[in-house]
Parts: structure tokens; C-alpha cells; sequence
């Protein structure tokens, strides 16, 4: 079933709905037809018909997903350097290119700036992303990886967005090596818990990871088949596709902690990591929980002193608000989670 798909008839049907939602849907097969014809693919056998509504359907779902959101961080992020390749589809598909997407540069030479695009089906199914698809290999998107990364199919082209941004080998370098005191916060971790290598790790530690999960990729949990037989394209889990997605595992699931208590263990170890890393700084009150307070704050909820930090607490900064703002109670890898927070907690004690 899957094979049949042709990413270039994908395209074509895609950008051919869109074009025609304007007009009268009762008219649609005929334009289908007329569509067909004129860009010379064959769109008439019964598959190919079905594979229209597929598309109709995926189109509909995608379009109330953050990916198809024109508002920020699209209208923001999405022309400024350095965040443009993971806010806007013409970013990501020309990053690394021989033509990078420059808006700010272009706006700088007074030159005509090119709209930041939403993340749509040619960000993922054309160029960089379709070959990511392919092979399961992503080179240079992954800050915490150096040289190609074999995510795999499942993964690689998420993981090369949703990866945290920052590479953590080399912040524990500098302040081992007290080359420097970076406080880069984790910006929107998904990937690096998932992989089981994006927090800041000790050298000298081996950390548990949870392999079963790591099976699965992105795309096994968060794009399950649908009753149709395509992928659902909602990317955000929905809890009615449970059974699709956790079930063939963990059998009678009704919710996504799995009948476990794997929130509560970790809000444990997170209460107890917080408390440690506040106490290992001088005049700090909390670990800082945004940009511009990372990572620490004292009682006034002013930034600490940096030189005051020492290379531990600042690990346990890090880990902690990677776990902590996580948004998938811990199910994006269990044993890492829990790892990595013992472990930031022992080199405290
Ligand atoms: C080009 C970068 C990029 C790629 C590739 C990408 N994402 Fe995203 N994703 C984003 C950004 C940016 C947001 C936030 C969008 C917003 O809030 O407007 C987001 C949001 C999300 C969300 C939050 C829910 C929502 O609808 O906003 C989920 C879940 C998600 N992505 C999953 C995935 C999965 C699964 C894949 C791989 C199939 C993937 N993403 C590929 C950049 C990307
Ligand atoms: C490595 C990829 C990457 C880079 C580079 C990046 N971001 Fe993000 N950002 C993401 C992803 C992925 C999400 C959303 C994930 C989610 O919903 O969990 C996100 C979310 C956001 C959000 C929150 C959106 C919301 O709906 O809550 C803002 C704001 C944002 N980014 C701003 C920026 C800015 C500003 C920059 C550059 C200084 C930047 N980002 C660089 C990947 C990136
Ligand atoms: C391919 C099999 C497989 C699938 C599918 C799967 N899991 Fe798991 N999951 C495991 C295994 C094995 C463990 C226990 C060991 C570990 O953490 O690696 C586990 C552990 C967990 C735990 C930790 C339980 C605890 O109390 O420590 C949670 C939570 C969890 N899974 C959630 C999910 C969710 C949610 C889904 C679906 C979105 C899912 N899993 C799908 C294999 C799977
Ligand atoms: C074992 C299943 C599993 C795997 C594998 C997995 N996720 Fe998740 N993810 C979840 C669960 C469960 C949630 C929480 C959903 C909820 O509570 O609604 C979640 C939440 C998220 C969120 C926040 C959702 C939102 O709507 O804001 C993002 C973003 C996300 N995952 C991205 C990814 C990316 C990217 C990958 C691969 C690098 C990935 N996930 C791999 C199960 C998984
Ligand atoms: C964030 C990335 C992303 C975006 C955006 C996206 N897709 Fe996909 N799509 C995937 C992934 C991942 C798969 C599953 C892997 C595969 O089949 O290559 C997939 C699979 C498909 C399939 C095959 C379905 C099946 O089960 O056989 C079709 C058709 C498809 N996408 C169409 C579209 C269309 C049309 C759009 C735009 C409305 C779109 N996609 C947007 C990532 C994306």
C-alpha cells in the first residue's frame, strides 16, 4: 500500500488542493482530471482517487498543527540567523544548501527579503527532509552529534528540529576545561531526552536509556496509522490512538503514563536535584527557568552571579530544566530521565 505513493504526485495533489479549495468542491473531480492530465501523471485508478481523499485528509489535519502556524515563532524566529533553519520551512530545506534562506542579510542589502515559509509537506517530503526520510541519516543538524547520526528513518528528519539546540559535549567542555562558562538553556528538548545523548553528561558516567522506546522513533508514537491506513499527520499525540501507538507493548493503557507513576518519580528527583543545585551556589533561591535567568536566581529573582556557579551545579541546572520542561512525563526515555538526574544529583553530594 505504502509503496505506491510518489512524493512528486503528493506534491502535485497537495499544492493542486490547495489551489482549488477556493473554488466549488463539487467541481473537484473534474479538475482532478484536468489536473492530471496537464502535469502528465496518472491520477485514475481507484487507488489514485483514494490517495486524493489520503491527501485531503492529511492536508486538513496538518493545517491545525503548530508545523502550519503562521503566527509566531513562524513570523519571529522564522527570518532571524541561526533560528530560521528550525522556524521556517524555506529555512530548513535551504540550510546547508549552496543557497541558504539569509532574510536578515538580504534585508540588510536592501534587497527584496523572502517570506519565512511554514514547515509543510515539501519542508518534509522534498530536499533535505525527503532524504532524511530515506536514509535515516541527518549530518549537521544535530548540535550534540558530531558527523553523520543515524537516528533512523522514524527520527532523523524530527530530531533535526527537535533537538534542544545546543551541543551539550562541548558546553561540558569549556567549563571542565574552564575555557568558558557557557548558560545556553535547552531550547525545546524533545529530541535530546529522546535519544538518550542531549543532556550534559559526565564523561567518566555510563547512562541508562530506555532501547524499546528508541524502537519507535518520533514517528512510531507520535504519527500512528489511522483506521484509513495512512500516517496521522497531527504529529501532537492524541490519547484516542493510545492503542496505536503504546498498545502493542503496554497492553490496557488508558493514558500516557502507562498505569505507572514515572511523573511522580521523576518530580521526586527533580525536587530533591533543585534543592542540591541551589545549595551548591552562594545567594542563589531557584534554579532560573528562562532565558534570561538561566540558570540561577537569588531570592530577589535576579541572575546570579556566574562565577559563583561551579561546574556541577550548572550540570544540574541544565538536566533539570531539560527534564522539567520535557512534555512527555518522562515517556521520551524513562531511563535516561531518571539517569540523568541521579547522576547530576551525585556528583553534588
Ligand atoms: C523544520 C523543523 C521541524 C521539523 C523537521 C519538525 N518539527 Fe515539529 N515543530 C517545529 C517547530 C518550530 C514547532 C513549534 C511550532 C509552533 O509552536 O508554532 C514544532 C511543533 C511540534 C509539536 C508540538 C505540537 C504542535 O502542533 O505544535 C510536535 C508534537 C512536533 N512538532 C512533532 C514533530 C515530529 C513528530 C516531527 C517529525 C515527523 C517534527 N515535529 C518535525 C519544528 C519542526
Ligand atoms: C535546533 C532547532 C531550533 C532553533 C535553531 C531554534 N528553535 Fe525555537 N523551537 C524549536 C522547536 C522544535 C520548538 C517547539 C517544540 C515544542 O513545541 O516542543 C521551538 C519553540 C520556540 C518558541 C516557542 C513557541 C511556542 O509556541 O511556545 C519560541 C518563541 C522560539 N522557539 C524561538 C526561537 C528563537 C528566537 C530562536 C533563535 C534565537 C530559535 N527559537 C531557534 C527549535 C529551534
Ligand atoms: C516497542 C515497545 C514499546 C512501545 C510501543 C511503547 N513502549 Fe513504553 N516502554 C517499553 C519498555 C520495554 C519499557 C520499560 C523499560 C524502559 O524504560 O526501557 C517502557 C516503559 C515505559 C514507561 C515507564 C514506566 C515506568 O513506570 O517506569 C512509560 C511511561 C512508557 N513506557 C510510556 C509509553 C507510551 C506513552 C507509549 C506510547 C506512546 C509507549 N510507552 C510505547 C516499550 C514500549
Ligand atoms: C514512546 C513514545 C514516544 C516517542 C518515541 C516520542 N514521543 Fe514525543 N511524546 C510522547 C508522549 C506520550 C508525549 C506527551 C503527550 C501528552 O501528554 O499529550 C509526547 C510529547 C511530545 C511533544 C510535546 C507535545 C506538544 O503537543 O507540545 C513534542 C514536541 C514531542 N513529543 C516530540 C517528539 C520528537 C521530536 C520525538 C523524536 C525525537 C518524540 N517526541 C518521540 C511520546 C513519544
Ligand atoms: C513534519 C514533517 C511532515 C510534514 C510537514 C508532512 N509530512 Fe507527510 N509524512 C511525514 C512522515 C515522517 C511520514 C511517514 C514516513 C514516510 O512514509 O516516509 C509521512 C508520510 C506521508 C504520506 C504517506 C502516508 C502513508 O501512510 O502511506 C503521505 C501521503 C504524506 N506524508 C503526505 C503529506 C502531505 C500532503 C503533507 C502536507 C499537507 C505532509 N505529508 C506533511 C512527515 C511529514
Amino acid at each position: 500500500m505504502k509503496k505506491f505513493w510518489s512524493i512528486a504526485v503528493i506534491l502535485i495533489v497537495a499544492l493542486f488542493l490547495t489551489a482549488c479549495s477556493e473554488t466549488t468542491t463539487t467541481e473537484a473531480p473534474q479538475e482532478n482530471n484536468n489536473a492530471s492530465t496537464s502535469l502528465g501523471t496518472n491520477l485514475t485508478t481507484p487507488e489514485d482517487i483514494s490517495s486524493i481523499a489520503v491527501i485531503e485528509a492529511i492536508s486538513a489535519e496538518w493545517a491545525l498543527t503548530g508545523h502550519a502556524s503562521t503566527d509566531g515563532p513562524l513570523n519571529s524566529a522564522g527570518t532571524r540567523d541561526g533560528c530560521q533553519p528550525c522556524h521556517s520551512g524555506n529555512g530548513f530545506l535551504q540550510h546547508l544548501s549552496d543557497n541558504p534562506y539569509t532574510p536578515q542579510a538580504d534585508e540588510e542589502a536592501g534587497e527584496e527579503v523572502e517570506l519565512p515559509m511554514t514547515m509543510d509537506c515539501a519542508t518534509c517530503h522534498t530536499g533535505a527532509g525527503q532524504e532524511m526520510l530515506l536514509t535515516g541519516v541527518t549530518e549537521g543538524y544535530v548540535p550534540f552529534v558530531d558527523g553523520a547520526y543515524e537516528a533512523g528513518k522514524e527520527t532523523a528528519l524530527c530530531i533535526s528540529c527537535h533537538n534542544g539546540r545546543r551541543d551539550t559535549v562541548d558546553m561540558y567542555e569549556q567549563w571542565a576545561s574552564g575555557e568558558g562558562q557557557p548558560t545556553d538553556y535547552p531550547h525545546y528538548d524533545a529530541g535530546a531526552l529522546y535519544s538518550g545523548m542531549g543532556g550534559i553528561e559526565y564523561p567518566d558516567v555510563e547512562y541508562a536509556n530506555s532501547v524499546g522506546h528508541q524502537l519507535l522513533g518520533c514517528v512510531g508514537c507520535h504519527m500512528p496509522e489511522t483506521e484509513e491506513g495512512y500516517v496521522s499527520h497531527n504529529f501532537s499525540m492524541d490519547i484516542a490512538d493510545i492503542e496505536a501507538s503504546c498498545g502493542s507493548c503496554h497492553s490496557n493503557t488508558s493514558d500516557f503514563s502507562v498505569g505507572g507513576n514515572l511523573q511522580a518519580e521523576l518530580d521526586e528527583l527533580l525536587e530533591e536535584l533543585h534543592d542540591a543545585a541551589v545549595a551548591a551556589v552562594d545567594g542563589a533561591a531557584a534554579i532560573g527557568m528562562s532565558r534570561l535567568t538561566f540558570p540561577f536566581v537569588d531570592a530577589a529573582g535576579e541572575p546570579v552571579d556566574i562565577e559563583k556557579v561551579s561546574k556541577e551545579a550548572f550540570v544540574a541546572a541544565y538536566n533539570y530544566y531539560l527534564v522539567y520542561s520535557d512534555k512527555s512525563g518522562g515517556a521520551h526515555n524513562p531511563k535516561y530521565a531518571k539517569s540523568l538526574l541521579q547522576e547530576s544529583l551525585w556528583k553534588l553530594q
